[in-house]
């Protein structure tokens, strides 16, 4: 297998537009079945310049997409992340190297302290896929996501950067109190 992993471009939106239709990718995802391919094409016409998109593809064919968008203003340092594989290419490394990717834009080039996600409870591919890479659980939103006719819990994870301005907290410690203590000058 060649694998390339590149910048998405526009006419990558009807591969794209396939995966997030299949029945192992949708359900996991926001897509509807009704999504358009236009809308797509529409979407990497637009993309702003905070919104970072890689497309994998082996022997010319584009079997995944991942993406980062970086935040805006006071939570400029933290981005989102996303992804989806084309069901055919589960399991071959396609994920590990599109997240590995996307890990060296945020800590190398961006240069974020914070790449978070939201991943449904039942998902534990992915779920296993992230915490691979560094990424911990930080709470759960009840019901947060409607998928195939169910309400779905979202599990919210997030990884520091390595050796980062926030890579000393202690992550095991209870933040909610209500004190000083989640909070983290940017100068020390
Ligand atoms: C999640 C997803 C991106 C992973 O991509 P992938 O190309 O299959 O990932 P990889 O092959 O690199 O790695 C998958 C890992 O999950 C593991 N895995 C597979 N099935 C699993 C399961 N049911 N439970 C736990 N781990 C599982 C594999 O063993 C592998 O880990 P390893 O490399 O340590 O063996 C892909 O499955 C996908 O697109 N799913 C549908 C869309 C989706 O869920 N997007 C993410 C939304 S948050």
């Amino acid at each position: 297998m060649n694998l390339v992993i590149r910048p998405v471009e526009v006419r990558d939106a009807r591969a794209i537009h396939r995966i997030h239709l299949q029945e192992q990718v949708m359900p996991y995802i926001l897509s509807l079945p009704s999504d358009r391919i236009d809308q797509l094409e529409e979407r990497y016409r637009k993309l702003g310049n905070n919104h970072h998109e890689f497309v994998a593809e082996s022997d010319g064919e584009v079997v995944g997409h991942a993406g980062l968008v970086q935040m805006s203003g006071r939570r400029s340092h933290t981005g989102m992340f996303y992804i989806a594989v084309d069901a055919a290419h589960h399991g071959c490394g396609i994920g590990t190297a599109l997240l590995t990717k996307i890990l060296d834009l945020a800590d190398h080039w961006l240069m974020l302290e914070r790449v978070e996600l939201g991943v449904l409870v039942t998902n534990l591919r992915a779920k296993a896929l992230y915490e691979r890479f560094g990424f911990v659980v930080e709470g759960k939103k009840t019901g947060a996501i409607r998928s195939a006719g169910r309400f779905v819990d979202e599990v919210l994870m997030s990884r520091l950067r390595p050796n980062g301005l926030l890579s000393d907290v202690d992550r095991t410690k209870d933040h909610s109190a209500p004190c000083d203590e989640g909070a983290k000058r940017v100068t020390e």
